[in-house]
């Protein structure tokens, strides 16, 4: 089946096993993109919706690119592949320039991946050789907090704090690693951006400390925003006491960035926008607007030099055993580097900025509908609360239905919805996403 006529329902669809999706109700009801041009998409039925949450928080800077595409396809009519290991082209390295340029403090080494989960597992992998490179081999705990995401292999479920996702794999997760409680109290109930109270919960950390000895903890990872269970917004001073509480016991810091970073707070990320820099920092989705995989770790200039000084290994041998077929492909970077080009020249972080406020209240405006039970959001992302039925997550997969013939796409995690709208948005057009989410809501509401 060719590009342009892949626009129905194909014969078949049981052989695609769809990763994160009720796939028998799916296949009795499919819901196909086939089209998809600056913040709509359409459906197989010719549909057209609003892009509620920029894909999964991944195409910021709209549907269908142009710059982008034909940065990808120059490039792989000039080189397709290159191996990554002991071999490279230049671009790779004006990229990771760039980057560092974007990046908090001395967070100027840049580590390529495939995506979000390979970017935590790498940053996983990174903290234990810069501690084993530092004569700390005995630091091998993590510490990752509840109601955190950060992918799914077996190192990033195990920091992660979702139970469903880490139920079925218990046996095989990590040994070693503990989880702070998360931040979201009773009392956080439609507080508008950070919340006043909570910083306390960082304590957490002191305590896992102090019962397992701070010595023996090789990192603590969060989100500054935890995204993927609702948006949950970081209580005022809380990172920064978990960055005193990690300088206090040599515990590297680790920002997940995949969601905030590049501009969902209105900040290049959210280390910036909350003022506290970690010393590893993972990103991936908006890299490259969402087009082609890529996940990016950038470390501290100390732990890059700690890892490749301490090598003794012999000329050609690698100072950190690790990398990915598709580190740093040519495709990929050539589209990162159109992103990079377009957030200059659009101001795109600034424009995000500035769209953020007007945002937030239409958000916090569908709070009179009964069925919504809490909104919180920072900068362009939010999370709505729908009332749980008898079942968790039925509520809002029901409502999502209801929005998606309304008119309005998104994801719905539990019985949240999740709105991180696109950064090219115009306020025509997040009148469009609030409005279309307030009939869907309410035809939930009613039915
Ligand atoms: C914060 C965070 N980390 C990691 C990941 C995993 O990324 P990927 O799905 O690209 O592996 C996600 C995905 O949503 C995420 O939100």
């Amino acid at each position: 089946m060719s590009a342009s006529n892949r626009t129905n329902i194909p014969n078949s669809l049981n052989e695609h096993w769809m990763p994160f999706s009720d796939n028998k109700n799916f296949k009795k009801n499919p819901r196909l993109i086939t089209d998809a041009k600056g913040v709509y998409l359409t459906n197989h039925e010719g549909k057209k919706m609003i892009d509620g949450s920029s894909g999964l928080f991944c195409n910021p800077l709209g549907h269908g690119r142009r710059e982008i595409t034909e940065a990808v396809t120059k490039q792989l009519d000039k080189l397709d592949y290159c191996q990554p290991f002991n071999q490279g082209f230049g671009g790779s390295f004006e990229l990771a320039t760039r980057i560092a340029k974007k990046t908090p403090g001395d967070l100027n080494k840049i580590f390529y991946t495939i995506c979000g989960s390979t970017a935590v597992e790498t940053a996983i992998k990174i903290s234990i050789a810069y501690h084993r490179a530092k004569g700390q081999g005995h630091r091998f705990r993590f510490v990752g907090r509840e109601r955190g995401y950060h992918g799914m292999n077996i190192g990033a479920t195990t920091v992660g704090g979702m139970i469903n996702n880490v139920k079925t794999f218990a046996s095989v997760l990590m040994p070693g690693v503990q989880h702070m409680r998360h931040t979201h109290l009773p009392e956080h109930k439609f507080v508008k951006g950070q919340p006043e109270t909570g910083a306390d919960m960082a304590e957490d950390l002191e305590r896992i400390a102090m019962n397992f000895g701070g010595e023996n903890i090789a990192a603590c990872i969060v989100e500054p925003i935890a995204g993927s269970t609702g948006t949950l917004i970081p209580p005022k001073g809380y990172l920064k006491r978990l960055r005193e509480i990690c300088d206090k016991h040599g515990i590297l810091l680790i920002f997940d960035e995949v969601i905030t970073g590049w501009g969902r707070t209105g900040s290049a990320f959210g280390a910036q926008e909350f003022g506290v820099t970690p010393d590893i920092m993972t990103m991936a989705k908006a890299t490259t607007n969402g087009v082609i995989p890529m996940g990016v770790v950038a470390c501290k200039d100390e732990i890059y030099d700690a890892v490749t000084d301490s090598s003794s290994a012999p000329e050609g041998a690698p100072e950190l055993f690790h990398g990915y077929t598709y580190s740093g492909i040519p495709a990929a970077v050539a589209a990162a580097l159109a992103v990079q080009d377009i957030f200059d020249k659009e101001d795109i972080f600034k424009r995000a900025k500035e769209m953020s406020p007007y945002f937030q209240a239409g958000l916090h405006a569908l709070k009179d509908i009964d069925v919504v039970t809490n909104i919180r959001g920072y900068g362009m992302m939010g999370g709505i609360d729908i009332k749980m039925k008898d079942k968790p997550g039925k509520a809002g997969f029901q409502t999502f239905k209801h929005c998606y013939d309304a008119g309005v796409n998104f994801k719905s995690t539990g019985d949240t919805l999740i709105i991180a709208p696109q950064f090219i948005c115009e306020k025509k057009h997040i009148d469009e996403i609030i409005e279309k989410l307030r009939t869907g809501i309410s035809n939930y509401a009613k039915s």
